[in-house]
């Protein structure tokens, strides 16, 4: 069966075309040129591994129908995973790839008519802000994009759906925080932040929901093949609970140093803080054309307790291989370190034995 995943060269994207291509896929992995033909350095994009996948390797462009409707030939199922995610991407771009470009996909595969299923992908993020009253996150439940990149990703979702009314099936899955081997940037920036300094204040006790990427992909393929999950969207998140405390704690002693736990401060109070100092970051990058050292909407995550209901998902048969964070967290961290990402400390036994609370 002929499989094309969009943004294949990406983080989740070259999960999604190993896991295929594992699984008995003949598979097409579009994305940008520029993405192709990225350097082994770039940390990403990965066409290296979509090629040593066995995938074939095909330009697509979403603002482009011309190599859209070529990348989409023949295809079967679609994976639809290319999108901006990026905070700090202005809003044109967001809108020019993630709605107006995903509407030149489904107009491709609408003339096309060789696609039973897309998998499209979603932002857990569409929810919103978590509140005691609309904690656990239902997929019926109400939705607050609350930034730019999410508001694009809800109307992604919604223009996706409606080409059902053209004969297309269409599921989409909404993921939490996907880590694993590979991410740069959202989880990866966290764990890499925390491997630096595991830091954290003792009444940081708000759940972060993460997700192995290998299960988002195998969630995914999953639900591709499932007939009931058509026109449906789905949460995926694992089934575990993880704090600041603990991931700081967890952090360091893979990382073999002494975690530092500060005392409890106001948590709205620190946001506010950081906001601030994010604006100005915003400023200042503005001016120099470098990233914000800080970026607003992720700090709007901070001290938060998001927690997500898995139910649906799990109602469909669907079994995790990683319903723990910290296992698949540990080897990431590891997976940074032997790639150069971060680096263990010299004298990890002493440190590591401290974080633990000694033996
Ligand atoms: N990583 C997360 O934390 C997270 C969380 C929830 C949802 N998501 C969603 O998962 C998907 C993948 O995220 P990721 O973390 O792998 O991001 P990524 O940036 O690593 O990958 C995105 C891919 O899309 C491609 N792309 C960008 N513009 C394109 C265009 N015009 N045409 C074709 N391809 C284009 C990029 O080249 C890249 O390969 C996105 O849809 C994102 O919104 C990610």
């Amino acid at each position: 069966m002929k499989a094309l995943v969009t943004g294949a060269t990406g983080f989740i994207g070259s999960h999604m075309v190993e896991h295929l291509c594992e699984q008995g896929f003949d598979v097409v992995a579009g994305d940008l040129p520029s993405a192709l033909d990225a350097p082994p350095e770039d940390r990403t994009r990965w066409p290296g591994v979509c090629r040593a996948a066995g995938a074939k390797l095909v330009a697509l462009d979403l603002t482009d129908q011309e190599s859209t409707s070529a990348a989409v030939r023949d295809a079967e199922l679609v994976f639809h995973v290319a999108a901006v995610f990026d905070y700090t991407a202005p809003e044109g771009l967001l809108r020019a790839v993630n709605v107006d470009g995903t509407r030149t996909l489904f107009d491709a595969l609408t003339r096309a008519g060789s696609c039973t299923r897309v998998l499209n992908w979603g932002a857990g993020g569409i929810y919103g802000s978590p509140g005691p009253n609309v904690i656990p996150f239902q997929e019926s439940g109400p939705k607050r994009p609350s930034n730019r990149y999410l508001v694009s990703k809800w109307d992604q979702e919604v223009l996706a759906h409606s080409y059902r009314q053209h004969g297309i099936e269409v599921t989409s899955i909404r993921p939490t925080s996907p880590y694993g081997p590979r991410a740069a940037y959202g989880s990866g920036q966290l764990l890499m932040g925390l491997a630096e300094r595991p830091v954290a204040f003792s009444n940081l006790t708000g759940n972060i929901p993460f997700v192995h990427v290998r299960d988002l992909c195998r969630a995914a393929l999953h639900l591709a093949r499932l007939p009931v999950a058509d026109g449906e969207a789905y949460n995926v998140s694992d089934e575990g609970r993880i704090d600041a405390v603990a991931l700081a704690r967890l952090v360091a002693v893979e990382m073999g140093v002494r975690p530092k736990m500060l005392p409890p401060l106001p948590i709205p109070l620190v946001r506010r803080g950081l906001s601030g100092a994010a604006r100005l970051s915003r400023a200042r990058a503005s001016r120099t054309g470098a990233r914000p050292f800080l970026e607003y909407d992720q700090v709007q995550y901070f001290g938060r307790n998001y927690l997500y209901s898995i139910d649906k998902l799990k109602a469909t048969g669907f079994a995790f291989r990683w319903p723990q964070p910290e296992p698949g967290l540990r080897d990431t961290l590891r997976w940074y370190v032997d790639q150069g990402w971060i680096k263990r400390s010299p004298k990890p036994r002493a440190a590591a034995v401290a974080a633990r609370g000694g033996d």
